[in-house]
This record gives C-alpha cells, structure tokens and sequence, in this order.
C-alpha cells in the first residue's frame, strides 16, 4: 500500500494556527460526526469497501494522536480467504472457556468470522522501550485511529461497526494473530454496505459529559 507520508507535503499536513476554516468544512465535519452510528456486522454485507476505499480507512488511522510517535497500534486485515482460519479459532476459544458448548453454539461462534466484507482486528502495542507512555495512553490512541477509520469509513457511505468479545483474550485469537507479550487485542474492525438500517440512538446531551473546575 502506498505510503501517504510520502505523499503530504508539510503544507499540506500541518494548516497554520488561525487559518480560517470555510462554514461548509465545519458543518461538513459536524454532519459526519452526528450522523455516524454503529452498525452491527450482521447488517453489514457486499460491496464492502475497494482497494482505494480500504486504503483511505486505514490511512485514516495514521492521523491519531501518538504521543511520542510510538505507532502503539496495528490492524490486522481478515480478507476472506483467512475467514475460515478466524472461525476455528472462535469455536476453539468457546470451546476452551466452555468444554460444554453444544455444536450449534460452536457453528453461532464460527458463522462470526464470515460477517462483513471488511474485517480488521485492532491491537494495541501496551509496553516497550518507552515506559513514559503508559498503556492507557496507548489505548486512547488507538481510540482515537478508530474512530477516524469509522468517520472515514462512514464518509465513503458504508456502515461500521467495532466489536469485541470474549474470545479476544483467547489463547487461540493471539496465536492466529501472532499477538507478542505486551500486545492487547482491543476489538475488530468490520465495514460493509448497510443491508439493514436501525433506528438513530439518541446521544447524551453536553450536561451528562461535560462540567467546569471551579476558578
Ligand atoms: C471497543 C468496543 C467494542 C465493542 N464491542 C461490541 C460488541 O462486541 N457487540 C456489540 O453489540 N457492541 C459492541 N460495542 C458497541 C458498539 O460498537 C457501539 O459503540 C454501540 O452499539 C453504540 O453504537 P453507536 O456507535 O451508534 O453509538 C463495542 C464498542 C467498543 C468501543
């Protein structure tokens, strides 16, 4: 994939403190942000995002926040040919946490793999050579790329959604992913075009959220 470091010029990237932004740039960003919602996978079918499309999602992950530059964070894509790999490790994490699972409850488990056209797993590196920043920071980062890849994601007109699960922890997950010691996974990533809408939920209103520290 092309590397858009390579491609900004610092003038582009970095807009000068006080450079006027016009009102449809604002009402732009404003739209996307409160019309964006979660989109559950089993709503989430074909076309999922192209070569292009996916490139943006996941570029827009490298405009986050990171705190020493750290790059704490990686996505690992599932592309269908891998789907099959992903269900054996869901139904041997069920079966691992629960020997008594029953063979439909193990199907349930392993149909979860083949949900959206575009699968990610989000991991976020916790520990390394720089103990300065700590592992909530990491994961705050790594908040914060996924939540630019669901505005992008949701500017290209497909559904997203973040979902995580027990079997995230699991022993047979970190071994398909090749998760290292100090790496957490935190959820996956699944895009597609909506194939059922839901009902928009009502947001928390600024007073449940916000409050001022006394002069
Ligand atoms: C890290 C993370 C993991 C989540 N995992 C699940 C999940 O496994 N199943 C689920 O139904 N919702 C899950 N959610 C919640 C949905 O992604 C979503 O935030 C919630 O349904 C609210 O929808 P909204 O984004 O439209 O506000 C998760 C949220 C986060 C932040």
């Amino acid at each position: 994939m092309e590397d858009p470091a390579s491609t900004a010029s610092p003038a582009e990237a970095v807009p000068t403190l006080g450079d006027p932004r016009p009102p449809e740039v604002v009402e732009l960003a404003h739209t996307l942000i409160h019309t964006r919602q979660t989109i559950l996978p089993k709503r989430l079918g074909d076309p999922g995002p192209d070569a292009a499309q996916t490139q943006a999602i996941l570029g827009a992950a490298a405009s986050a926040p990171d705190h020493h530059e750290l790059l704490p964070w990686r996505f690992i894509v599932v592309p269908p040919a891998a789907r099959g790999r992903l269900a054996d490790a869901f139904a041997s994490a069920l079966v691992q946490r629960d020997a008594s699972a029953t063979p439909l409850q193990i199907e349930q488990a392993r149909e979860k793999a083949f949900r959206a056209p575009l699968l990610l797993l989000a991991v976020a590196r916790l520990r390394d050579h720089d103990a300065e920043i700590e592992p909530h920071e990491r994961i705050v980062s790594a908040g914060c790329a996924l939540q630019n890849m669901l505005l992008m994601a949701h500017a290209l007109g497909f559904g997203a959604a973040l979902t995580s699960g027990k079997a995230l922890a699991s022993s047979a997950l970190r071994k398909l992913f090749d998760l290292q010691a100090d790496e957490q996974a935190l959820c996956f990533v699944s895009v597609g075009t909506v194939i059922k809408a839901k009902p928009r939920r009502l947001r928390p209103a600024l007073a449940h959220y916000v409050s001022t520290l006394l002069p």
